[in-house]
């Protein structure tokens, strides 16, 4: 087993549908520590630069728009296997195809807005952490 770090994103939908904090229990009842919060308004281009991966996908306008269009919470993950852990506990892309149980299952409303992000790897993991924190802003503590 390993200690991965990964990105989680709350995005604007569930921002808007005041789920912040069951989003934050699936996080801390998987064992995945929050070890850096932060709320932000994205614009267009900083949208765009941490989707750059998807530019050439005919969903990536309409993406950045769904991104920029209200606050969200990008939050720094620790566990072990904390990246399919992650991905597991979100659930399929398209959220009307994901099971109860599930984030997206759960709260996301179609392909696009599905509630939340995850890393898919460990080098997107690294680029997509750094993209919102600084080294400093990783915090550590220990669970009881
Ligand atoms: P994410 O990166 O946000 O964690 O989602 P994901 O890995 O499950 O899916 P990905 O293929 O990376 O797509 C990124 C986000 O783009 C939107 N999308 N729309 N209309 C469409 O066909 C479509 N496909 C993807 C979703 O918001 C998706 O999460
Ligand atoms: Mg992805």
């Amino acid at each position: 087993m390993t200690t991965e770090r990964t990105l989680g994103i709350i995005k604007p939908d569930a921002v808007q549908k005041g789920i912040i904090g069951e989003i934050v229990n699936r996080i801390e009842g998987n064992e995945l520590k929050l070890v850096g919060v932060k709320m932000l308004q994205l614009d267009k281009k900083r949208a765009e630069g941490f989707y750059a991966v998807h530019k050439a996908k005919p969903f990536f306008g309409p993406l950045v728009e769904f991104m920029s269009s209200g606050p969200v919470v990008v939050m720094a993950l620790e566990g072990e296997n904390a990246i399919a852990k992650w991905r597991d506990a979100m659930g399929p892309t398209d959220s009307t195809k994901a099971s109860a149980g599930t984030i997206r299952g759960d709260y996301g409303t179609d392909i696009q807005c599905n509630a939340v992000h995850g890393s898919d790897g460990n080098d997107t993991a690294k680029f997509e952490v750094g993209y919102f924190f600084e080294p400093h802003e990783i915090v550590k503590y220990e669970w009881l």
